[in-house]
C-alpha cells in the first residue's frame, strides 16, 4: 500500500498522536498510520480539492471515515487544536519553507519534514531558527531521500558541515549514509573529470573525511 519513503517517514511517527498530513494527496500515509495503530485519528489536508477528493476515496475504501478526517487547508493554516504531530513531505523546499513559515510550529511536538529539493536549505532554515533536529534518516527509493523529524525547542546553530549532510546522519553514519556519501562523491568525481571545478573537489575532500577519518 505504501512505498518505502513514506513507510520511513510512518516509522518517525511517535505512537497515538493526533497527526497532521500536509499536502496528503492519495491520504494513504494517514490511512497506514490509523490502519497499523500507530495513531487513532488523523488529519488528511491538502490545498487542492482533486488531491483532497482522491484521498476521500481511500478514506471510504479502508472505512476510516471516523479516523481520517480530509481538510482543505493551505499549509497548517485550518489544522484543528488537537494536532500533536505534523508530516509535510514529498514536496519542494520553497513550498515546504512557504507552509513552515507561515504556522505557529511552537504547538506541535514535532515536524517531520521530507524535501524532494535542497535537504540543505531545510536544515539552514531549522538551524536559523533555533530549532532542534530530533531524528533523521535517509532511504533509497529508487532516489536518496533524507527524512528530519525536528522540534521547537532550542538548540545552538548547526554547523557548516552539519547543515550540509545531517548532524544525525552524521553523528551515526549508517548504511544507507555511507551508500548515499560513495554514490555522491562518485557522481561528482565523474562530472568533476570534465568540469575540474575547486566547488567539486571541496565536496569530494569533506566526503572523504567523513568516510576515512
Ligand atoms: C507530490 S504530492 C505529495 C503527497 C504525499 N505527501 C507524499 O509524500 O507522497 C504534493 C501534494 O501537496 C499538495 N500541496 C502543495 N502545496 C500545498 C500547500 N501549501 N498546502 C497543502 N498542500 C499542498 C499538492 O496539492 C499535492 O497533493
Amino acid at each position: 500500500m505504501l512505498s518505502k519513503r513514506l513507510k520511513e517517514i510512518a516509522k518517525l511517527v511517535k505512537r497515538n498522536k493526533v497527526v497532521f498530513d500536509v499536502g496528503s494527496d492519495h491520504a494513504l500515509l494517514p490511512c497506514f498510520l490509523v490502519l497499523n495503530d500507530i495513531c487513532f485519528k488523523a488529519y488528511a489536508a491538502d490545498i487542492n480539492e482533486g488531491p483532497l477528493n482522491h484521498g476521500i476515496e481511500n478514506i471510504i475504501r479502508y472505512h476510516l471515515e471516523d479516523k481520517v478526517i480530509p481538510i482543505l487547508s493551505d499549509g497548517l493554516e485550518n489544522a484543528p487544536d488537537d494536532v500533536q504531530v505534523v508530516i509535510i513531505s514529498g514536496m519542494g523546499f520553497y513550498t515546504i519553507k512557504h507552509i513552515l513559515e507561515n504556522a505557529d510550529l511552537s504547538k506541535y511536538e514535532n515536524i517531520i519534514v521530507q524535501s524532494n529539493t535542497d535537504v540543505d536549505k531545510l536544515r539552514k532554515y531549522i538551524s536559523n531558527n533555533n530549532y532542534t533536529i530530533e531524528e533523521e534518516v535517509i532511504i533509497y527509493d529508487d532516489f536518496y531521500y533524507q527524512i528530519i523529524s525536528f522540534n521547537t525547542n532550542y538548540h545552538d546553530k548547526y554547523d557548516d558541515l552539519q547543515i550540509e549532510f545531517g548532524p544525525l546522519l552524521l553523528e551515526n553514519k549508517d548504511e544507507s549514509f555511507i551508500n548515499y556519501l560513495i554514490d555522491y562523491k562518485n557522481r561528482l568525481e565523474d562530472i568533476n573529470e570534465r568540469a575540474n571545478r575547486e566547488e567539486y573537489k571541496n565536496i569530494i575532500n569533506k566526503i572523504n573525511k567523513i568516510l576515512y577519518n
